[in-house]
C-alpha cells in the first residue's frame, strides 16, 4: 500500500484561477470555425460565437484566454481587425498554413467573447514587425476614457467605455518567429514598448515579458538583466514532443515506450521552473516578476490528410496524463507560477474542444480540467505521496504517482492524483492529518492508454463516479485503476 499524506495545517501559496488559462490563436480552425462561425452561421451563436463552444468552456470556468498568438501575434496588426468588416482587409496568414485571414475577428470580437466567457482577456502585442506607436495606440483603444484619437475611433465603431484589460504581453517567442533577437536585444525593446503601454484610469497593465524556449537559460538571464524591473512576469513555453522536434510522432496510436518518453518529458517542465525561477531570483531579489507557463501541452504530428500548417491533433488519455501531471506541477508551484495557457483551445495541440462543422467534442484533457476545476482559487496544502520507477526502458523509468492537493474557503479539500502506469492499479493509504470526513465526491477518469473521443463516438473517454474508497479513522484508504486521473473532494 502506498501513502499519501496531506497536512491540512500546512497551507502554502493560493492557487491563482489563472493557472487553469486557455490559448488561442488565428491558426488553423481554433479562432475560424472552432469558436467564431459569424452572425449568419446555421451553427448556434450568440453574435457570432459558436454557444456550443462558449458553454463547455464556461462549464470548465475558464479564466483567462490569451489572443491572438503565438507567431501570430507579432505579425498581427490590431488596426486590420477593427471597424466595419466589409473594410478589414484580407491578407494572407503566412505563418500558419498560407491561408485568407479576413480580419473578421478582431479586438471587438475577442472582448465579446472574454465577455460571454466570463474570464480575463489576455491580449499579446507585435514587438517583432509592429511599431512601439501602434502597440501604445492599441492599449489606448482598448482602455481610455476620455478625449483621444483611439477612444475616438473606438466610440466611432461603436463601444463608447473603455475595456478592463489587464493582462497586456510585449511580444511572442522573440528568440524566435517574433523577431529572431538576441535576448539583450529583446530586453531593451521590451522596455522601451512597455513604456508606452499607459495605465488609463482604473486600468492597470500587468506587463508580461517574453521569455525562454525550454531550458535557454541564457535567454532567462539576458531579458531578466536588462528589463526585470519594468515586468510583472516572464514567460515559458514547453511542449511535450514525445519524439523530439523533428519527429514528434503521431497522435495517436503510439506505443507503451513512447507512453513512458511522454510521461518523462512532462515530468521535465518541473525542473524547467526550478531553474527559470533560480535565475529569475537574482535579478529579482524580491521575487516579484511571476513566472506564466503561457504555452504548454502535447505536440504531435498533423492528423493524416489535414493541413501541416493547422497543427491539428487528436487527443488520447496520453494527454489527460500529460495534463493531469503539468497541473499538479503548476498547483504545486503556485507561489511563483501565476498563470498557465494550455495550447490550444480548440482544433489545434493539446486542445479541450474538437469541432467539425457543427460538430463538437470533449477531449480527454477537457475532462481533466473539469475535474481540476476546484483547486482554482484553494490554497496549496503540503502533500506527500510514496511512488516507485516504472516504465518499459531503464532511461525513460517515471514515478508511477502524481498528486497535488489543495483546500478552499469552505474548507474541503481537494484532491487529484494521477497514475502513470499503463498497466497497474496501486492501494493507496490517504492520511489527512486534522480533517473530520463529512463526505467525499470523486470522479475518475480512466482508458487504455490509447483512448480518445472521435465524433461517431464522443463519450468512449469520459469521467465517471469514483466509488472505490473507504473512510478510515486516518483520511480514506482507495484503489487508483492503471492509467488514470482521480479527482477526491472531502467535506
Ligand atoms: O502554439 C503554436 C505555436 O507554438 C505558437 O504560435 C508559438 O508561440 C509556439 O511556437
Amino acid at each position: 500500500m502506498k501513502k499519501l499524506v496531506v497536512n491540512t495545517h500546512d497551507k502554502k501559496s493560493k492557487i491563482n484561477k489563472e493557472i487553469y488559462g486557455h490559448f488561442s490563436e488565428h491558426l488553423g480552425r481554433c479562432i475560424y470555425e472552432g469558436i467564431y462561425v459569424g452572425e449568419n452561421s446555421k451553427i448556434p451563436n450568440v453574435n457570432g460565437m459558436r454557444t456550443d463552444v462558449v458553454e463547455a468552456l464556461r462549464e470548465i470556468k475558464i479564466p483567462v484566454l490569451r489572443w491572438p498568438g503565438g507567431c501570430f501575434a507579432d505579425e498581427y496588426h490590431w488596426k486590420d481587425g477593427i471597424g466595419p468588416k466589409e473594410n478589414r482587409k484580407r491578407m494572407v496568414n503566412t505563418h500558419w498554413g498560407g491561408v485568407v485571414e479576413d480580419n473578421s475577428f478582431g479586438t471587438h470580437e475577442f472582448i465579446e467573447l472574454c465577455r460571454q466567457l466570463e474570464c480575463e482577456p489576455y491580449i499579446n502585442g507585435n514587438v517583432g514587425s509592429g511599431t512601439v506607436q501602434e502597440m501604445s495606440e492599441w492599449v489606448e483603444y482598448l482602455t481610455f476614457d476620455g478625449i483621444s484619437p483611439m477612444a475616438e475611433l473606438r466610440k466611432q465603431n461603436g463601444q463608447a467605455k473603455p475595456w478592463k484589460v489587464k493582462y497586456f504581453g510585449v511580444g511572442n517567442e522573440n528568440w524566435g518567429c517574433g523577431g529572431n533577437m538576441t535576448p539583450e536585444f529583446y530586453g531593451n525593446m521590451y522596455r522601451r514598448y512597455q513604456t508606452y503601454c499607459r495605465n488609463y484610469g482604473e486600468n492597470k497593465l500587468y506587463k508580461i515579458a517574453c521569455g525562454p524556449n525550454v531550458d535557454d537559460y541564457n535567454w532567462t538571464e539576458g531579458v531578466m538583466k536588462v528589463a526585470a524591473n519594468f515586468m510583472d512576469a516572464l514567460t515559458l513555453h514547453y511542449y511535450t514532443h514525445p519524439g523530439g522536434w523533428l519527429n514528434k510522432g503521431p497522435a495517436t496510436g503510439f506505443d507503451e515506450k513512447t507512453w513512458y518518453i511522454s510521461m518523462k518529458k512532462t515530468l521535465e517542465i518541473e525542473n524547467l521552473i526550478n531553474n527559470h525561477i533560480d535565475i529569475m531570483n537574482r535579478y529579482d531579489r524580491e521575487k516579484r516578476v511571476d513566472l506564466i507557463i503561457d504555452e504548454w501541452g502535447g505536440w504531435y504530428d498533423v492528423e493524416p490528410g489535414t493541413n501541416p500548417g493547422f497543427l491539428y491533433q487528436q487527443n488520447t488519455m496520453r494527454d489527460a496524463l500529460i495534463a493531469g501531471i503539468n497541473l499538479n506541477i503548476f498547483n504545486k508551484h503556485s507561489d511563483r507560477v501565476k498563470m498557465a495557457n494550455l495550447a490550444q483551445v480548440v482544433n489545434v495541440l493539446q486542445s479541450v474542444i474538437l469541432t467539425e462543422g457543427e460538430k463538437m467534442i470533449l477531449t480527454p484533457t477537457y475532462h481533466v480540467f473539469n475535474m481540476y476545476k476546484y483547486h482554482q482559487e484553494a490554497t496549496l496544502l503540503e502533500s506527500y505521496i510514496e511512488n516507485e520507477m516504472i516504465g518499459v526502458e531503464e532511461e525513460n523509468k517515471v514515478p508511477n504517482l502524481h498528486e497535488s492537493v489543495s483546500i478552499d474557503k469552505e474548507g474541503r479539500v481537494i484532491i487529484t492524483v494521477n497514475n502513470l502506469s499503463i498497466t497497474d492499479s496501486y492501494d493507496i493509504e490517504g492520511i489527512i492529518v486534522d480533517k473530520e470526513i463529512k463526505a467525499v465526491s470523486a470522479t475518475i477518469l480512466t482508458n487504455e492508454m490509447g483512448a480518445y473521443n472521435t465524433f461517431a463516438e464522443p463519450d468512449k473517454v469520459k469521467p465517471e463516479e469514483f466509488n472505490d474508497y473507504k473512510v478510515t479513522d486516518k483520511g480514506l484508504n482507495f484503489t487508483i485503476p492503471a492509467c488514470s486521473v482521480l479527482s477526491i473532494i472531502v467535506e
